[in-house]
């Protein structure tokens, strides 16, 4: 049996397509989105990461602003441009990159942005309304991954969904989103015994654990759907996700590439979450 392909970039491209009309039809309406990506540091990672946030939102006829700050700035110099981006009318959307250096306190500073222009959906206030089954923005990496799913036609309700790995930004949200379309969901981190186990009774597989080639085929349920969040750079270069593609592709129905599986989605959903915020900030109807 070989999985079939889950294809991200394709995916993306239809999604692209329709927030590219939408941006036009508010722009009839006087209305520019704006995106601002605030990077503090010099992280080699972030830098190509913002980078490829700006070239989407040109891409799309959404207004990037890119904050570039030295390493040394300091708490109150960055909440200060998470203040004036809150106040600016034509700032919908804000987002900080992650990693910030570590004299500065991320919590405070995700805080400090605006709910309304919380993009990246890792405000308390977003998170919250996540778990109460009703959410407004939704960190991009996880809705991203519930896109592809339903892109696909593949249904959730009733199937048996394993997340591998808790992060605020993808297994905590991921684990909230499928359990709110009906899957019985369970989540695996470092301390789960049995792992194995656990992710072979997984109809749906979503793995973020940020360790190469971690799930083999031996681990997966024969036919099932397996997401790989992880994006590795191995010592020769090359990407690699969480999950062994060779062995696992024989035994899994459904299966995303790295690159080219759940990536393009990210950017994507950042996109629509733009055009979410200013339909909430100008209060306009959803398209
Ligand atoms: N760093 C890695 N992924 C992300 C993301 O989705 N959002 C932000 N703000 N920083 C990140």
């Amino acid at each position: 049996m070989s999985a079939k392909i889950i294809d991200g970039k394709a995916v993306s491209k239809v999604l692209r397509e329709k927030i590219f009309n939408k941006t036009n039809a508010l722009k009839e309406q006087g209305i520019v989105p704006g995106l601002a990506v605030v990077m503090v540091g010099e992280d080699p990672a972030s830098k190509i990461y913002v980078k490829n946030k700006a070239t989407a939102c040109q891409d799309m006829g959404i207004k990037s602003e890119v904050i570039r700050m030295p390493h040394s700035t300091s708490q109150d110099e960055l909440l200060d441009v998470v203040e004036k981006l809150n106040k600016r009318k034509d700032i919908h959307g804000i987002l900080v990159q992650l990693p910030i250096p570590n004299h500065i306190n991320e919590k405070e500073v995700i805080e400090r942005i605006n709910p309304l222009k919380d993009v990246d959906g890792f405000h308390p206030e977003n998170v919250g309304k996540l778990l109460s089954g009703n959410p407004y923005l939704i960190s991009c990496t996880p809705y991203g991954c519930l896109k592809l799913i339903e892109h696909y036609g593949y249904k959730i309700e009733g199937k048996t969904a394993v997340v591998v790995g808790r992060s605020n930004i993808v297994g905590k949200p991921m684990a909230v989103l499928l359990l709110k379309e009906n899957a019985t969901v369970t989540i695996c981190h470092s301390h789960t015994q049995n792992l194995a186990n656990i992710t072979r009774s997984a109809d749906i597989l979503v793995v973020a654990i940020r360790k190469p080639n971690f799930i083999t085929g031996d681990m997966v349920k024969p036919g099932s759907l397996v997401l790989d969040v992880g994006m590795n750079r191995l010592a020769n270069g090359k990407l690699a996700g969480d999950v062994d593609y060779n062995s696992v592709a024989k035994v899994a129905g459904w299966i995303t590439p790295v690159p080219g599986g759940v990536g393009p989605m990210t950017i994507t959903m950042l996109l629509q979450n733009t055009l979410e915020a200013v339909y909430e900030q100008e209060n306009l109807l959803r398209k």
